[in-house]
């Protein structure tokens, strides 16, 4: 599956546009974090690696992109969700370990990629800064600090639906510091500010 074929079936399944700027925004973060995890990957043990690892930007980005296509249109079914998606994917072939991050990110496979456990993590962390930005003055990007987002973090009553406990897994299964994941996530989208309408 290219990019291109990722974009479509976020239109084929009718996805609002404010979940398109969700999947761009993971799209983009999950491409920085495939770069960065990648440049680690030679640090790490090969058995912390699982057999199936694929380092490959696009598929990274397809990940981002696709996770959550068919959230809306399975009336945010946690039993249906992803379900739709696994069929398009498998409809074009696309790599089993894309399939899996995307069931992985909602329980219904297990992480053990690299790609699985990144998904998972900056889901919600991309959630967190996107309502960071909409309380700035300017409500934008720019405007937004690591460490505006990490005092937000620790304040439970903000943007609630943002699990900090997924977000922490960047420390637990990526070996990631929560300031240093905040920071490649928020630098991602920042770059990316003028497509998120952000
Ligand atoms: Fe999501």
């Amino acid at each position: 599956m290219t990019k291109e074929e990722a974009l479509k079936t976020l239109e084929d399944l009718k996805n609002s546009p404010n979940m398109v700027k969700h999947a761009l925004a993971c799209g983009f973060v999950m491409r920085t974090l495939c770069h960065h995890l990648s440049s680690q990957s030679s640090d790490l043990p090969s058995e912390a690696l699982a057999k199936e690892e694929s380092f490959d930007l696009d598929d990274w980005e397809i990940v981002g992109l696709l996770h959550d296509a068919d959230y809306e249109l399975t009336n945010k079914s946690l039993d249906l969700h992803t379900e739709e998606t696994t069929k398009k994917l498998k409809e074009t072939g696309a790599d089993q370990t894309i399939i899996d991050a995307i069931r992985g990110h909602c329980d219904k496979a297990p992480r053990e990629t690299q790609m699985a456990k990144a998904i998972y993590a900056c889901d919600e962390l991309t959630g967190l800064i996107v309502a960071c930005a909409l309380v700035q003055p300017d409500k934008k990007l720019k405007s937004v600090t690591v460490e505006s987002v990490l005092k937000k973090f620790k304040d439970k009553s903000f943007a609630r639906g943002a699990s900090r406990d997924q977000i922490k897994t960047c420390e637990t299964e990526l070996n990631i510091p929560l300031e240093e994941f905040t920071s490649i996530t928020l630098k991602a989208m920042q770059e990316k500010a003028g497509e998120l309408g952000l």
